[in-house]
Parts: C-alpha cells; sequence; structure tokens
C-alpha cells in the first residue's frame, strides 16, 4: 500500500486524477495575483527583439490553468499583438494525462495555434528536464502552485535556473493558508485529536514563507529575489460553476485528488465518511454550496532573475 506521500509525488496518481482535474482551482487565485504577473510578461514581450520570440516555460502546469491565464489576458487586449507574432509557452507537466488533456482542449478551442507549435503541452518532469530542455533557453519560467508538489523542489528550480536565459524572470506562488483546508484540518482534528498536524503544516507550509521561498531561489542561482504574501478573498464561482453538474464536477475533483490522500492519511474507512460529513456540515452550517462561499486565503508570489 503506497504511503500517502508516495501518491502525492506520482505521476501515475495525477494521471489518474487528471480527468477530473478541475484547473479552476488555480485560475481564480492566479488571476487576482495576475497583476504580479503580466506586467513583468509585457516588458520581456517588448524587450524581445523583433526576430526572436519570447519564451514561456511553465513547469507542472497541470492541464494549462496557466496558458488559460495567459490567453485570457491578450484576449482581454493588453499586448495582445505578441500573441500572434513573438510569443511561445512551453507547459510542462509529468503526468502525461495532465499535458494530453490540456493539448486536446487546446486543439478544440484554438486550432490554429495549436497547428502554429506556438503553445505546446510536453510532458516532462520538472526535477530533471533533460537535454530536450536547451540550457537559458527560455525568457520567463513560471513555477505556480507547483513547489508544493513536487517532491525535489529544490531540484526542481535549479533546472528551471538551467534553461532561464540569464537575466531572465522566475515566478512563482503558492498557497500559504486556504479557508478551505483549514475547516478541513479543523474536522481532521476532531477525529483524529488535537495533536494531528494540519496538512498544510506538513506539506504545503514552508512555501508560505517568504524567506524558505527567498532562500530556494537563491541556492538555486536566482538573484534580486522578491517575495510577497497577499490575502485574498474568492467568490465560490470564482473556483467551482455554479450548477449541480459544476458541484458534482468539485466533488469529484476533490475525492480523486492525490492531495486528498495526504488529508485522508491515517484516517480508516468510517473515519474518511467522518471527514466528508463534517466537512459537508461546516457548508450546511454557514447555508452555502461550495459554489455559494466565500473562499479565503493566502498566497505568496516569489521572482527573481537568472543571475
Ligand atoms: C495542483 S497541480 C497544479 C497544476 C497547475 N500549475 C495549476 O495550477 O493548475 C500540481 C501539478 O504538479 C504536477 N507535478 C508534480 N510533480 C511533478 C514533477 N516532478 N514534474 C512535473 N510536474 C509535476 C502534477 O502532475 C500536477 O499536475
Amino acid at each position: 500500500m503506497p504511503s500517502a506521500a508516495d501518491t502525492y509525488y506520482s505521476a501515475e496518481a495525477w494521471n489518474t486524477h487528471a480527468p477530473d482535474y478541475q484547473h479552476r482551482f488555480s485560475l481564480g487565485p492566479l488571476s487576482l495575483v495576475a497583476e504580479h504577473i503580466f506586467p513583468k510578461l509585457d516588458a520581456a514581450l517588448e524587450q524581445a527583439s523583433e526576430a526572436e520570440a519570447l519564451r514561456v516555460f511553465i513547469g507542472a502546469g497541470g492541464d494549462g490553468a496557466e496558458v488559460a491565464l495567459i490567453a485570457m489576458h491578450y484576449a482581454a487586449g493588453s499586448g495582445r499583438e505578441h500573441l500572434g507574432k513573438k510569443l511561445q509557452i512551453v507547459s510542462t507537466d509529468f503526468a502525461s494525462a495532465m499535458t494530453e488533456k490540456a493539448t486536446k482542449a487546446l486543439q478544440e478551442r484554438a486550432p490554429a495555434i495549436a497547428a502554429s507549435g506556438q503553445i505546446k503541452f510536453i510532458t516532462a518532469d520538472v526535477q530533471a528536464l533533460g537535454p530536450d530542455f536547451a540550457d537559458e533557453s527560455f525568457h520567463l519560467s513560471l513555477f505556480t502552485f507547483g513547489p508544493a508538489y513536487v517532491k525535489d523542489p529544490e531540484a526542481a528550480f535549479k533546472e528551471i535556473r538551467r534553461i532561464t536565459k540569464p537575466g531572465g524572470r522566475i515566478i512563482t506562488l503558492s498557497w500559504k493558508t486556504m479557508s478551505l483546508i483549514d475547516d478541513a484540518d479543523r474536522a481532521r482534528r476532531m477525529i483524529l485529536g488535537e495533536d494531528t498536524p494540519s496538512v498544510y503544516g506538513t506539506l504545503v507550509g514552508k512555501w508560505g514563507d517568504e524567506a524558505h521561498n527567498k532562500a530556494v531561489l537563491a541556492a538555486a542561482g536566482f538573484a534580486e529575489i522578491e517575495a510577497k504574501t497577499f490575502e485574498i478573498t474568492l467568490e465560490g464561482t470564482d473556483l467551482v460553476e455554479d450548477s449541480l453538474e459544476g458541484l458534482e464536477a468539485a466533488q469529484r475533483s476533490a475525492d480523486s485528488s492525490p492531495a486528498i490522500a495526504v488529508l485522508t492519511d491515517g484516517l480508516t474507512a468510517e473515519q474518511r465518511i467522518q471527514l466528508k460529513v463534517a466537512r459537508q456540515k461546516k457548508l450546511q452550517e454557514n447555508n452555502v454550496t461550495l459554489a455559494t462561499a466565500k473562499v479565503t486565503g493566502t498566497l505568496v508570489v516569489a521572482h527573481g532573475i537568472a543571475a
């Protein structure tokens, strides 16, 4: 029987989860910090020479949340001319079912862009990208909602440094706290006892620490590092579509997420049901569904320049 950590870090588990994965969960919070990403992207686009395409790398990009964010930004107007001309995006994930799902969606929604090769989804382990990813070949690297999910994040940051051009920028984004997980932690403590460690404490917590982000970026060879913490409030509908289908899809996504293996680690089958009931009860008490509940959280954005 694999441990929760084995599941959390396994490409197999993410492959199984891929059909149910809802990148709306990332797109909502990503949109709230987009203003800290796009000025950097736009500035890099401005500086890129006419002849050279601006190359953006995305590590652990799942089924395309970051690409969707970039597409929405340019579709909305700002810097739109660059999308046709110079921008090349390579979004990677070690779960092939994620990159295949993203490729299929792009082919269906934007066949001309898919055919142009301007946006590519490639199956690759960000800890060891290998020779297909040349040294110093990307102007901007995004590793958003990635660091806390990768088994050896230090190795991942070194790889990202290797493929980022000197003077190029890395931007990372991690949750520090999120009310839905706080509720789940509270329910876990009710079931397992008050000294039960928080799920964030064990896996995600250190990425909510600005100093930790800075230290890892510095060790990987980035300079001029900044890290900032943002309090955010999301409408439930930023994360979940307010319809029966939307709620069912969110439930399927939550049930099959490798992160849930960590949440339910050490619980008997009966306790898992108790946990689910406790979380539903919390929503019921507030007379809301996942789609109508407000979600609060804290995000840490860190960025640095490849020295
Ligand atoms: C929570 S998802 C985030 C995906 C995307 N960044 C988003 O915000 O929607 C975490 C992703 O990390 C990927 N992942 C975990 N370890 C990885 C690794 N070593 N290399 C590449 N991807 C990895 C998983 O397959 C999963 O798609």
